[in-house]
């Protein structure tokens, strides 16, 4: 029995995955043995969270050559660049105002305070994209954030106007230290802004590959209003965003006497609607699951059988989660395209399909591409719309399996 992360309580078991690799593990030796663990997502009836059962160990996780540019998605630039609005928006008109950012990546928010001429500080622990940050002259303080960082932030810089977080709470196990520290560091009157991937989203959407190793928590309305009053933080607003296939950006201020937005109570409505607030609204989500893994395999086989070459398109951390637990290995998916260059001649974790750059999409043109990358399908069918037009067909997996 596992007890919650947040609260200590006895949590009940939404859905099991089975023994998973680790999301991120690109191998480029399909022969040595993985580090597996069992993926299972439970849910604390106490403080509605819901999170994973078991969590590997960080050091086979992360590693300080961690291999994620969020720069190179053009509507996620897009995205960060309205949070930076909104930010500097706020602070008009304050004097001295001071902006925090956990886990700011190669800098794709923080740019535009820096351009705006705000103080501010990028925590992030992973020293290949601080590196690109800071080498835009953004400041950049490379270790992970906790209270004791908080406390050195404070002494050093004083405290903040604005925390802002994105994707990033999600995969820390010990939230309850960067809560404390969030309390630490936010000024009396000042806001913390975070989103990362909303639950209410992935159970009505069924996009269960946002279940893997380093997505830890999984937020709702109800569990941040929980976790955010052990430490002092109200719940005062949430806003919806339409990235990572549904995201919630959650605004928390010190206190309990705070004006509250409508949108608060509309949303925990909703989860309400959809039982959120206990093990019941989970349940059918696990037959859906499974459904869809049966279906989609299936449809891969039916094609194989008539001839067809299938790719897929983004060697994504969620498409372990699907992989391995619906059994889907190189014998129906060809091989991955995708551009990141440290995943290019890889070989995906514990099924092991091979990656390719994008040149071979091109080349290849497969009859079929599984979109794994679905969270930038936009995008990437404006970049492959010559694919589409010479035939190329694209399969989206949830809520059903569909074909573009
Ligand atoms: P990401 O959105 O970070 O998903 P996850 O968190 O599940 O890993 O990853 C998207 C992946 O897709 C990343 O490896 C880059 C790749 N990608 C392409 O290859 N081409 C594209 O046009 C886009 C948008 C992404």
């Amino acid at each position: 029995m596992m007890r919650c992360k947040i609260c200590d309580s006895k949590t009940q078991t939404i859905i099991s995955l089975g023994k998973m690799p680790v999301s991120n593990a690109f191998t480029k030796n399909p022969n040595k043995k993985e580090y597996t663990f069992t993926l299972s997502v439970v849910f604390c009836p106490k403080c509605y969270m819901a999170q994973l059962g078991e969590v590997p160990k960080p050091e086979v996780m992360f590693n300080p050559n961690y291999a994620f540019f969020s720069m190179t998605s053009r509507i996620m630039g897009e995205h960060f660049k309205d949070v930076a609005d909104e930010i500097i928006n706020r602070l008009k008109g304050s004097k001295d105002t001071f902006v925090v950012e956990l886990g700011s990546n190669d800098g794709i928010m923080l740019q535009h305070i820096k351009k705006a001429h705000i103080k501010h500080l990028g925590v992030e622990p992973a020293e290949n994209v601080a590196k690109i940050a800071k080498k835009q002259g953004i400041s950049v303080l490379q270790k992970f954030f906790d209270d004791k960082v908080a406390r050195e932030i404070e002494i050093k810089h004083g405290r903040a106007d604005v925390i802002f977080s994105a994707n990033s709470l999600l995969s820390i196990e010990e939230l309850n230290r960067t809560f404390e520290g969030f309390a630490l560091l936010l000024k009396d009157n000042g806001v913390l802004m975070f989103e990362d991937p909303y639950m209410y989203d992935i159970v009505t959407l069924t996009s269960f590959d946002q279940i893997y190793d380093e997505h830890i928590f999984f937020f709702s309305g109800h569990s941040v209003k929980e976790l955010g009053a052990f430490h002092g933080l109200q719940l005062v607003d949430m806003k919806h965003q339409n990235v990572h296939g549904g995201s919630m950006r959650y605004y928390l201020k010190k206190g309990s006497n705070n004006k509250i937005g409508t949108h608060v109570k509309k949303y925990i409505d909703l989860e309400k609607k959809a039982k959120l607030n206990t093990i019941k609204g989970y349940l059918q989500f696990r037959d859906k699951v499974n459904k869809i893994c049966t279906d989609l395999k299936k449809t891969l086989l039916k094609l194989k059988k008539h001839g067809y070459a299938i790719g897929g398109y983004g060697a994504t951390s969620k498409s372990t989660t699907l992989f391995n637990y619906a059994s889907i290995g190189p014998e129906l998916i060809d091989y991955i395209t995708d551009t990141t260059p440290t995943k290019i001649g890889t070989f995906t974790p514990g099924v092991h399909i091979p990656v390719k750059d994008r040149e071979h999409f091109l080349q290849n043109k497969p009859p079929y591409t599984l979109l794994l990358a679905w969270n930038h399908q936009k995008e990437i069918f404006e970049k492959e719309k010559d694919y589409r037009k010479n035939g190329g067909k694209f399969i989206t997996y949830f809520p059903n399996i569909k074909i573009w």
